[in-house]
């Protein structure tokens, strides 16, 4: 975590300030390809604020130091969220997950010291609603490392930008898993971008992408409970992620506050229609009404079925009279057309999360109005949409 990310949080159960403690500090290791600009309105290393014209100079100091340990704590409710391994964790309660870092830290810290397990109800919350959502993508993360080459044409039909345009922009990526878009936007010159998922893949990006980058930061937080100041990004994007919360409304509206005012949102929800056939989308269903209760790895086994399943319809699609005959197979939802791993990679993202809602154009474009978006455009993927925040509002 770099210095510069503290203009940005915020504590995730009542939005006010952070004061950030720092236990082991160490000098980052710095590739520097990009140009990032300095701090805005308050520079966290200084501790000053940032006035309009005296500050000819990029905030270099804010980048060049890497928080590996540390702890924030929240100026109005004292909440306290530990910085582990460079991540802060701004979830509620989080220092119940991580009791080794109470032990090794609480002589440097009273508040550390004096601290109960939570009884947030926060806390509760998110056990019952989050948890098993996170267990299941922090396997996916942690597990594959392969990817397809693909990212750069995914980012532009789903978000409709280009990497190129986001150059000297403020940029979050909502539920950003193991980095794969923030690596597009990290050589981008002037552009500061802020990745934030619910899980542990949150690491695996910061030890990937964060560490090595002046310009990139991780956050593990939860876009219901968001860890951000309102109006902190020029555009915030989330590719794939809101349709994996217990409520896609719900969750457009908690992101909606993060844009600045004049500052763009794009977000790429499952489309309704996707699988394209009522039985396919019942057999689906039902399947997953039973994987999503299966522990990770017990999904992982079984996604293996989608290496010979997904060989058998891509061999029965070649002729129409096998296409018929195989008929039955194709009601599995998984991939074809991709390497091994990719295929078990995209069946086990289908049958693990919790939460798989799907959504209409129509719904989509109905939460950017509401929300007072102007300059809405549907972008090629379905369903994708981006918009406008107003200026004045
Ligand atoms: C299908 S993955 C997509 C990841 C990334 N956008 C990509 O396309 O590679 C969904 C991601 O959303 C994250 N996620 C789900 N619910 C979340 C929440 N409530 N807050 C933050 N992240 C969440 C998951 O941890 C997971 O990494
Ligand atoms: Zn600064
Ligand atoms: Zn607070």
């Amino acid at each position: 975590m770099k210095y510069r990310l503290m203009e940005m949080l915020a504590c995730p159960e009542c939005g006010n300030a952070l004061e950030l403690s720092v236990f082991h500090a160490l000098p980052r290791e710095c590739v520097a390809t990009s140009r990032a600009t300095g701090c805005r309105r308050w520079c966290a290393y200084r501790g000053t604020p940032v006035g309009q014209g005296d500050r000819p100079e990029p905030c270099d100091e804010c980048r060049g130091v890497e928080v590996e340990e540390g702890l924030l704590t929240c100026i109005a409710c004292s909440g306290l969220f530990p910085v582990t391994e460079g991540v802060p964790r701004l979830l509620a309660g989080a220092l119940d997950d991580w009791p080794a870092f109470v032990t090794r830290w609480k002589d440097k810290s009273p508040a550390l010291a004096a601290r109960v397990a939570s009884t947030d109800p926060r806390r509760r919350e998110f056990e019952a609603r989050y948890r098993a959502t996170q267990r299941s993508f922090e396997f996916e993360w942690l597990e594959f490392r392969e990817t397809e080459d693909n990212d750069l044409v995914n980012f532009r039909r789903r978000s409709g930008k280009g990497p190129d345009e986001l150059r000297g922009r403020t940029v979050l990526d909502v539920g950003c898993g193991m980095g794969r878009y923030l690596r597009l936007l990290a050589p981008q010159d002037g552009c500061d971008v802020v990745g934030l998922d619910l899980g542990r893949a949150a690491e695996r990006a910061q030890r990937e992408l964060g560490a090595l980058r002046p310009n990139v930061h991780l956050v593990q937080g939860n876009l219901m409970h968001p860890p951000f100041r309102p109006g902190s990004f020029d555009l915030v994007y989330s590719l794939g992620v809101l349709h994996h919360t217990p409520n896609t409304a719900q969750a457009f509206k908690s992101i909606v506050p993060l844009v600045a005012k004049g500052g763009e949102l794009a977000v790429w929800v499952y489309y309704a229609d996707m699988l394209r056939h009522p039985l396919r989308l019942w057999v689906s269903d039902a399947l997953r009404s039973v994987t999503t209760r299966m522990p990770p790895r017990w999904v992982y086994y079984l996604a293996h079925l989608a290496g010979p399943l997904g060989w058998a319809q891509q061999v029965l699609l070649r002729r129409r009279w096998t296409t018929l005959l195989g008929a039955p197979l194709f009601l599995f939802t998984v991939r074809i057309k991709a390497p091994w791993r990719i295929r078990v990679m995209d069946t086990y993202d289908w049958y693990a999360p919790r939460y798989q809602w799907k959504h209409t154009h129509d719904e989509v474009r109905g939460w950017f109005e509401a929300a007072g978006f102007s300059e809405l455009r549907r972008n090629p993927e379905d369903v994708s949409f981006s918009g406008r925040r107003p200026r004045f509002s």
